[in-house]
């Protein structure tokens, strides 16, 4: 942080503000959507000063839209009426890039899959970048709610249900979109959401209500918001959602206690879409002037959309329950974001050119969808494909573009996607590639190839914002596909474009190979066909437990240790059919046992940042190249508290040639054997297991020691 800068701007704020008329504060507060049909009416209003900022999208559910472009006339209007207002300041232009803008990179669950934080960095470097050369200023990501309940269509945009990874993740993602000085013209503001606990909402059902207790808050929901404000995010945004019974838009607990007063943030929130006037249709306010008192005594500064701060602010003032020093604090926080972007410095919108794909961002969108592809099952290595071999290729999902994309991605269009069955063409040869979507003739194919593949998935609108499904099986029209093409093909591959973690115990014996393809992005289908015929080998890791059946829901790795085996179900196995942390390789690899370079540390040493290594030979015993994603779990094995069984506390991903051997060597400081038993951080001291191995459900371990002193 540029000390000298920041000592500018806040002398800079406080010259504004002791100009800004209390009309200029309150449209500071206010956030309106724009579109071409709303431009006349923003730029009316911005020309007063009444318009802190607008979202590039005309609806509450901007994930739902595709191609909604934004309109440059619109945002040029808007801001230079903006600059023609008393006090000339500039608005902030925000819209949801999530996993990209026009160039779509993989839903960040599968982005998480990578286990590669470079990459996830990347691609959010080059999110943003696309973006800003749109006028983009401001993105509503990352996403940062944990998520262990596939039925919840916003899954798909979280990084999984373990907040290590998530927390790595959220660390990625804010220095790529914000980089170490937002006011670049590649760089754009991040926005940490949805504060907190909205993947938690009962039954997985969006919006729901959810029971988090502190205990489970702090060791689980609140680690990656707290990596996101270590990593310098600027903008939080609220979940719609309650715990238990506190509507988060309204918790001071949560946005004043914790986010300002124990982590120090000091830039500004956003409420979602229309949160603080849905509180009166949800009964936990009476008014609009009640809705507003509460969020903005909360420390919700701005509002999206809905007026209740526009229309009640200057009687809350006049009636003395909202002070001006309140109001004075939350412009403060907001022109201190608008600053640090450098909206004064260019407040004209960096529109550059109109086609904005770019070849790199392309081959980027091919590389890291290759990366975060799980490969689940590989019966004989049936996979990867030979390249003289007569190939059949069908299904649902060999023709389809749109959903290759995934969700959350409002102002791409699928013009660039290439549905799989020619990708399949272009990898093998179109001689080798037979493929139609007439029934009978399949069936004949199917009997003539030497190998079937079958695109399987989910389609996009049926995951994201308001798309949560009762059950996570996969369809039953594409399971009789699959059972089809089973009855008369050789060898079966199914490839699955989905975007949550779907159940798929029906699928497995129809199968000779499962590829997790998720819902990949621009170049999805083009990696994946790679994957297939060994161009590129699959090095994807589950992020989220992946179940058996729908009733195993919530079923997550990171769980205490089951007392009785009462915990299980009668009529259900126990685990999950692929665990977290889980996938195949193109190859083989051994463990060696892990060891330690030290097997105890005091309690004060640890607490000084003294660290232990752990170290495990690693060999690739298989015929191929490959790439392991070694990983290092903890265990608290007697705690004050109930704790996971294990933990994921670190992980490395490394390349090992065929027949080569490494040793692998990763470092846990006190972060690794602490948790929050209240409120604060809290190591205790006694024995802990080091476990290590290729995921979560096999492992080797050794034994470590916090000593007292
Ligand atoms: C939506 C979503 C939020 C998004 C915002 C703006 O309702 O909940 O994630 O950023 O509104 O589109």
């Amino acid at each position: 942080m540029n000390m000298k800068r920041e000592k500018e701007w806040e002398s800079k704020i406080e010259e504004l503000l002791s100009k800004m008329s209390t009309e200029e504060k309150i449209g500071q507060i206010c956030q309106l959507y724009l579109t071409e049909k709303s431009a006349p009416q923003v730029a009316e209003l911005a020309e007063k000063g009444l318009v802190g900022s607008v979202v590039l999208t005309g609806t509450a559910f901007a994930g739902n839209s595709t191609g909604t472009d934004i309109d440059r006339d619109a945002m040029t209007t808007v801001q230079n009426a903006a600059l023609r207002s008393p006090s000339g300041i500039p608005i902030l232009f925000g819209k949801d890039v999530i996993h990209g803008y026009r160039t779509i990179f993989p839903i960040p669950l599968a982005q998480a899959a990578t286990f590669d934080a470079e990459l996830v960095k990347e691609a959010a470097s080059r999110m943003a970048a696309e973006a800003s050369r749109s006028g983009i200023q401001w993105t509503y990501a990352p996403m940062l709610d944990l998520a262990r309940d596939a039925r919840w269509g916003r899954i798909i945009e979280s990084f999984g249900e373990d907040p290590y990874l998530a927390s790595v993740m959220a660390r990625a993602s804010v220095e790529g979109i914000q980089g170490d000085d937002m006011s670049a013209d590649d760089k754009i503001v991040a926005c940490a959401k949805h504060f907190v606990g909205y993947g938690a909402a009962e039954g997985g059902r969006d919006y729901n209500k959810s029971e988090i207790t502190d205990y489970t808050l702090r060791n689980m929901y609140l680690p990656a918001f707290r990596t996101a404000v270590d990593a310098g995010i600027q903008t939080f945004m609220n979940n719609f959602g309650d715990i238990g019974g506190e509507p988060c838009v309204f918790s001071k607990y949560l946005f004043r206690d914790i986010l300002r007063d124990e982590w120090g943030f000091d830039g500004f929130v956003v409420s979602d879409w229309g949160s603080i006037a849905n509180q009166t249709g949800k009964g936990t306010a009476e008014t609009k002037r009640e809705a507003a008192m509460r969020a903005f005594r909360a420390g919700i500064d701005m509002e999206m959309v809905s007026r209740c701060y526009y229309e009640n602010m200057q009687e809350l003032l006049d009636s003395g329950d909202i002070t001006t020093e309140m109001l004075d604090d939350a412009v403060r926080n907001i022109l201190r974001v608008k600053l640090r972007a450098g909206l004064f410095e260019k407040p004209c919108l960096n529109l550059g050119e109109l086609d904005i794909y770019r070849e790199d961002d392309m081959a980027f969108s091919k590389k890291i969808a290759e990366k975060c592809m799980v490969l689940l099952k590989n019966d004989g290595n049936v996979l990867p494909l030979p390249r003289d071999k007569k190939i059949f290729v069908t299904g649902t999902y060999a023709y389809e573009r749109r959903s290759i994309l995934g969700n959350w991605c409002p102002g791409a269009t699928d013009e660039k996607v290439n549905p799989f069955v020619d990708c399949m063409k272009e990898v093998f040869g179109k001689e080798q590639i037979m493929s139609t979507d007439v029934y009978e003739i399949g069936y004949q194919y199917a009997r003539q190839a030497d190998y079937a593949v079958v695109a399987v998935g989910e389609n996009w609108r049926e995951t994201g914002e308001g798309n949560s499904m009762a059950r996570i099986e996969l369809s039953e029209r594409e399971l009789e596909l699959v059972k089809t093409v089973r009855r008369v093909a050789r060898k079966v591959v199914v490839v699955v474009f989905a975007g949550r973690p779907l159940a798929l115990s029906e699928l497995l014996p129809h199968a000779d190979a499962i590829l997790y393809a998720w819902h990949p992005g621009t170049r999805g289908t083009d990696a994946a066909a790679s994957i297939l015929a060994g161009d590129a080998s699959p090095e994807g890791r589950l992020p989220v437990s992946m179940l058996r059946s729908t009733g195993q829901i919530p079923t997550y790795y990171n769980h205490p240790l089951a007392q009785y085996h009462y915990r299980e179900y009668r009529d259900e196995l126990p685990t999950p059919l692929y665990p977290f942390g889980y996938g195949l390789s193109y190859t083989e690899f051994s463990y060696g046992e892990p060891t330690l370079d030290v097997e105890s540390l005091s309690l004060s040493e640890l607490m000084a940042g003294k660290t232990v290594k752990v170290k495990v030979a690693l060999k690739n015993t298989g015929d191929r190249d490959g790439v392991e994603t070694v990983q290092v779990y903890v265990r608290d094995r007697f705690a004050y508290k109930s704790r996971p069984d294990i933990e994921l506390k670190g992980y490395q991903k490394v390349s090992v040639e065929k027949g080569g051997e490494t040793v692998v060597e990763i470092t846990l400081g006190k972060n690794a054997f602490g948790y929050y038993p209240e409120k604060d951080f809290v190591i205790e001291t006694g024995d802990f297991d080091i476990l290590v191995g290729p995921h979560s459900e096999e492992l080797k371990s050794v034994a470590f020691n916090v000593k007292k002193g």
